[in-house]
């Protein structure tokens, strides 16, 4: 029987758009923002906004949190020149004094990590430990930023030719567009703006249309700390708006580099038309995880992982499980587990302290999710629990959906039930009996994210992370496919896109590489013995 949260009856019947619920305005409160107020949704180092109107709508209960003005195409075009402009002047402070920046910046965000994540839990619908989670994977990146401000080496090259030296030197590479998705409304912005700013770029934000209240939140706090310090504000910019504005960033010449999260469908327009002007891209699109349990795993540790990497944030991470391959042997035991937790689980009020499972982020969302189970049932799939939305008093407004488990008759991973992302709670589950298979229907589908194997046999673990092991991204030992660290790169293959963000390498994507050979001699001989004498 699924427990669930009746939520507060401040939102009950007869609210309007002025009067919110008092949940919704206590938060909102937090950041002067008042629901009879319209937000202005750009920044570039002044706030502004003529162009349509968007509305942030509580995934919860279907209230309307604000109004935000978005940006007019010409102030698209207005805002991608002020980016420049404060590139030329950022990209001339040392890097060591941009980590100071930053380091205020860390200060700022970890000085409202709880009111910022209530924020994201408000308009995204994931659970508030999950939002404040988030504001404090932004503060990690930016902790990592500011040690990066010192790091960012270049090498000294070996020349064959004497009295020479080749410097590799990294530079600052110019203005980054970082278009993020809904699930994400905070921390991948953050992943982007803090190897950025480290690295002397100027960045333009075009968040979802669904978060403008996050990026507006993130965007005032961060501009406080650039006007402190006499930076220019447009180094960390912001446009609100709908496709055009997204098209306006991507197609711009002035834009060096272009990070978007979001579908593969929109990843692909956006890598073929960034490769046409030589700009580069990093696309962080679909994830179609899988997770594989071996015999010899600790069930006590691998069913409560499912249970996250699936159900957690509802299913809406890029890394969240939605294949689960499971050895013939412990097939039963791990499913009853996984049905008992699933049978538990809190429902609700994304900001009530024992939710564990929200909304989706839209309605919409939901009608993808019952075509989805709709699907699997044309195929005589087996719903082990889950497959409907929640019909409950208290929920009516919110995109609830029930965490789903299904077991489809075909195994084929070619199979669209299996090769499609669908951002929602659906594990689909097979059963195999070698690893060789399961690793192979691991890496069958067209995206290549984030993957995790089960096992303490270490003869299985080094098949799994070597050449004819996981083919993602992300390949995880005895840990879920989802909940990444900031310290490794992040990122995947494949139809997930390429690039990395976060950790590991990925700043070396931020900057301009320039291999300058300089001559301290008095002698100018050419590279490999070439003779041009007359
Ligand atoms: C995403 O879902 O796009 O690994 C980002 C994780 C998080 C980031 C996910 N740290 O789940």
């Amino acid at each position: 029987m699924l427990r669930r949260r009746v939520l507060d009856s401040a939102f009950g019947a007869g609210h309007s758009v002025r009067s919110l619920s008092t949940r919704a305005s206590d938060i909102l409160s937090k950041f002067s923002i008042r629901p009879d107020a319209e937000l202005k949704g750009v920044y570039d180092g002044t706030w502004r906004g003529s162009g349509e109107v968007i509305q942030s709508i509580c995934p919860t209960t279907g209230e309307v949190l604000a109004n935000v003005r978005t940006a007019s195409p010409a102030e698209v075009q207005e805002t991608l020149a002020k980016t420049r402009e404060a590139y030329v002047k950022w990209r001339n402070e040392p890097a060591p004094r941009r980590g100071e920046v930053l380091r205020q910046i860390r200060e700022a965000l970890a000085a409202k990590r709880e009111d910022l994540g209530a924020l994201v839990s408000l308009e995204m619908g994931k659970i508030l430990t999950e939002g404040v989670g988030e504001v404090q994977e932004f503060v990690d990146i930016c902790d990592y930023g500011v040690g990066l401000s010192r790091m960012m080496n270049g090498r000294v090259v070996a020349s064959e030719r004497p009295g020479h030296s080749i410097l590799e030197m990294p530079n600052p590479l110019g203005v980054v567009g970082v278009l993020s998705a809904f699930n994400f409304p905070v921390a991948v912005y953050g992943w982007n703006l803090a190897l950025s700013l480290a690295a002397g770029n100027a960045t333009i934000w075009k968040p979802s249309p669904t978060t403008p209240l996050c990026s507006i939140a993130v965007t005032r706090i961060i501009s406080q700390v650039l006007e402190a310090n006499g930076i220019p504000g447009a180094v960390a910019s912001l446009v609100n708006g709908g496709k055009e504005a997204g098209e306006a960033v991507v197609e711009s010449p002035g834009v060096e580099l272009v990070s978007f999260t979001g579908s593969e469908r929109v990843g692909r327009i956006v890598g073929q038309n960034v490769a046409s002007r030589f700009g580069k891209v990093i696309l962080e699109l679909g994830g179609n995880n899988a997770s594989i349990i071996m015999p010899d795993a600790d069930l006590s540790l691998a069913v409560p992982a499912v249970f996250f990497g699936a159900v957690g944030t509802a299913g809406q991470r890029c890394t969240s499980t939605r294949r689960l391959y499971l050895h013939r042997q412990v097939a039963d035991e791990f499913l009853g587990r996984l049905k008992t937790l699933y049978g538990s689980v809190a429902v609700g009020d994304p900001l009530a302290k024992d939710t564990l499972l929200g909304p989706l982020h839209t309605s919409t969302a939901c009608d993808v999710y019952t075509q989805a189970v709709e699907k699997l049932r044309s195929l005589n799939a087996d719903i082990i629990t889950g497959g409907e939305r929640y019909q409950r008093d208290g929920l009516q407004g919110g995109n609830f959906v029930q965490p789903t488990i299904a077991l489809p008759k075909s195994v084929n991973p070619k199979d669209g039930i299996w090769s499609t992302e669908i951002f929602a709670p659906i594990l689909n589950v097979a059963i195999f009996d070698e690893l060789e298979e399961a690793i192979e229907w691991n890496n069958a589908v067209p995206q290549g994210l984030s993957s995790s194997l089960w096992t303490r046999d270490i003869r299985n673990v080094g098949r799994w992370i070597g050449p004819a092991g996981s083919d993602a991204g992300i390949v995880n030992v005895n840990v879920g496919t989802s909940g990444a660290e900031i310290g490794a790169a992040f990122g995947g293959n494949k139809s997930t896109g390429w690039g990395r963000e976060s950790g590991g390498d990925a700043w070396k994507q931020y900057v301009r590489w320039s291999a300058c050979t300089v001559n301290f001699s008095d002698a100018a001989p050419l590279a490999q013995g070439v003779s041009f004498a007359s």
